[in-house]
């Protein structure tokens, strides 16, 4: 395992949107891994594959103690609303309200390439927005840019 660099606001890289995954390998176990000793190495939250420089839609989230892993992931549901402070390892210590949906569901696979499904409420759902938001090229300043007009 390796702690990788992080991409910093501003790269045009976060702005790309990342590749659907189809093959599930040595190399996505590795890049999985890699990228799960570096969120913990910056106390993040959550982690997106653009952030490491790979435009692969690859997750990774800790939230309420657990630990996710998700391959391809897909809001499938959204309901209500929640406004809480977020942050991203790619926009330094900048703290912004940002409005999301208060619970979601999402499919996606495992490493293994298998279908899972995360149902998660409040900080679990913020996350998964977030980070799905990453793959897509969208940052949570962009989001709070487009709540503000
Ligand atoms: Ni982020």
């Amino acid at each position: 395992m390796a702690v990788r660099k992080i991409v910093m606001r501003g790269d045009e890289l976060l702005k790309k949107k990342s590749k659907t995954v189809t093959v599930f390998d040595e190399k996505l176990s590795e890049l999985l891994d890699d990228m799960r000793e570096t969120m913990y190495k910056y106390d993040g939250m959550g982690l997106a594959a653009p952030q490491v420089g790979v435009l692969k839609r690859v997750v990774i989230m800790d939230v309420n103690d657990m630990f996710f892993e998700l391959i391809n992931p897909v809001i499938v549901s959204a309901e209500g609303e929640d406004v809480e402070q977020e942050g991203c390892l790619s926009c330094g210590k900048i703290r912004e309200y940002v409005k999301r949906p208060f619970k979601v569901k999402v499919k996606a696979q495992d490493r293994f390439g298998y279908n899972i499904e995360v149902t998660g409420e409040k900080w679990l759902a913020r996350c998964l927005c977030h980070e799905i938001d990453h793959l897509d090229g969208i940052l949570f300043l962009d989001r709070v840019e487009q709540q503000k007009s």
